[in-house]
């Protein structure tokens, strides 16, 4: 879904302020030579292990890093990425027995299952979630465009069953939606009209990020921010809320937040609905070969720097010295701690695990950290189902999509 694209911008922006503030030069990271004719699919499983499992032993961590990453998922391994292309040496420590956090894939009885990512938007020709794919992986990503009808919500149960489609197309979304729903013509429009302008004004959220801290309170406390766009109205209002002033049609405020992750409408900001059901607007896409193509792809670019993925490295702790400046982290191996060391460190494994488990105690217990870990919680538990279907897509008449129920 498009925290993806969250994911990947913010690693992205957060890897080139560090870049500036280690280096403390111009670094050129970006260049349309990387981008090489995609090869062929490896399909050998030795060959994709090889790259995908390499163990941690002390022996195969590089010297003199630039910096550790935390967590080899989409996030950890693209801000690894990018700092390789600056000519950063970086080792990424990861502690499953795979690279990929949720994009690795798990075989069974001679399946490959995704165990997360599915489908992807927003990558059409030049968009910026394609560009900036093609750059951490040389341009050897591929993917397959999936139905235009790409998306199905089941509401209620038995006679009370409703079926609801969702269509890819910049015209085709909203008519789909106004021949499911006749009458509510207005509200399908007022809710594309705000889709599109939560995707335009973005930015501006994002650029919070990066603004001095005292900056943003300064705008929050006067009120200022609101007055700036109304993306911020939009961040902060619930769904439920948004779209009981839209319209009063149940379904339809169901099926605009049916792009599902775990937190209740209610509970949701609109701005993220919105965001995901934009970001399939042009259509969804797989990658061709798995979602463990990503990590695949990403490993070389990381290696040619001289960095490493290593996965079974469970860190421990992130290591700090007098002043609080972290220097590296330490790896359980059996019943030792090793230490590896780098001036920089990238935690990718979520702010309560950084903050709760790999930082010492004291650091947590700061009031700043404490209020920025009470704003958030753990997200819905939830369990997956794999199926297994032997046999073609026409043979079993099935179509590229998903099915909410
Ligand atoms: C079921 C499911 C379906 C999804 N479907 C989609 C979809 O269709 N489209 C889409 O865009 N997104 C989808 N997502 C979301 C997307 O997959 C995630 O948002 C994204 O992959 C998260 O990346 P990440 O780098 O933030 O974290 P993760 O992928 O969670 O990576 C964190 C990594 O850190 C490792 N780690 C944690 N602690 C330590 C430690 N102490 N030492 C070493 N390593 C550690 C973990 O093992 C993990 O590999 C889905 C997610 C799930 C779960
Ligand atoms: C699918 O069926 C074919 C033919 O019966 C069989 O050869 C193949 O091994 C099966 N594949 C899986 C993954 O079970
Ligand atoms: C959603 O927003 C409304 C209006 O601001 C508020 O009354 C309600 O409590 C919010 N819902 C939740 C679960 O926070
Ligand atoms: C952290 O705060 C708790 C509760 O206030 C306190 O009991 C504990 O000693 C503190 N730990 C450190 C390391 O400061």
């Amino acid at each position: 879904m498009c925290w993806w694209l969250l994911v990947l911008s913010c690693a992205s922006l957060s890897s080139i302020v560090l870049l500036f503030l280690i280096g403390g030069q111009r670094y050129k990271v970006f260049s349309e030579k990387c981008v090489r004719r995609p090869g062929p699919l490896v399909t050998d499983s030795k060959q994709r292990d090889a790259r995908l499992t390499r163990g941690f032993c002390v022996d195969l961590i590089p010297p003199a890093l630039d910096a550790v990453v935390i967590g080899s998922g989409i996030g950890g391994l693209t801000a690894a990425a990018l700092l390789s292309k600056a000519g950063k040496r970086v080792v990424v420590l990861e502690r499953h027995d795979r690279a990929g956090g949720c994009t690795h894939t798990v075989q069974n009885k001679g399946f490959e299952f995704d165990v997360g990512s599915h489908h992807l938007g927003q990558l059409h020709e030049n968009s910026l979630l394609r560009v900036a794919l093609d750059q951490i992986t040389d341009g050897q990503l591929q993917f397959a465009r999936l139905e235009p009808h790409f998306h199905t919500l089941i509401l209620g149960q038995r006679d009370e069953r409703r079926e609801y489609h969702v269509h890819a197309g910049k015209t085709q979304m909203a008519e789909s939606l106004k021949k499911q729903f006749p009458g509510e013509e207005a509200a399908i429009d007022e809710f594309i009209r705000l889709m599109k302008l939560a995707s335009r004004r973005m930015p501006l959220i994002a650029i919070l990020k990066i603004i001095p801290h005292w900056l943003v309170n300064f705008l929050v406390r006067t009120g200022l921010l609101g007055h700036m766009s109304a993306v911020f109205h939009l961040a902060t209002t619930n769904h439920s809320e948004m779209m009981s002033h839209l319209t009063r049609n149940k379904d339809l405020q169901a099926l605009s937040a049916c792009l599902c992750y775990g937190v209740p409408p209610k509970e949701s900001s609109f701005l993220i609905n919105a965001l995901l059901m934009h970001h399939y607007r042009r259509g969804a896409y797989y990658p061709r070969g798995g979602g463990n193509e990503f990590a695949f792809h990403i490993i070389p670019v990381i290696q040619q720097a001289g960095g490493d993925v290593l996965v079974r490295a469970p860190v421990r702790r992130i290591l700090l010295d007098q002043h609080g400046k972290a220097y590296g982290v330490t790896v359980l191996k059996g019943p030792e701690e090793i230490q590896v060391q780098a001036p920089v460190v990238i935690s990718d494994t979520g702010m309560f695990d950084t903050f709760q488990k790999l930082l010492p105690p004291h650091i947590e217990n700061k009031s700043e950290i404490q209020s920025l870990l009470g704003m958030v919680r753990h997200g819905m538990g939830s369990f997956l189902v794999f199926v297994g279907l032997n046999g073609t897509k026409e043979e079993l008449g099935i179509v590229h999509q998903l099915v909410d129920v």
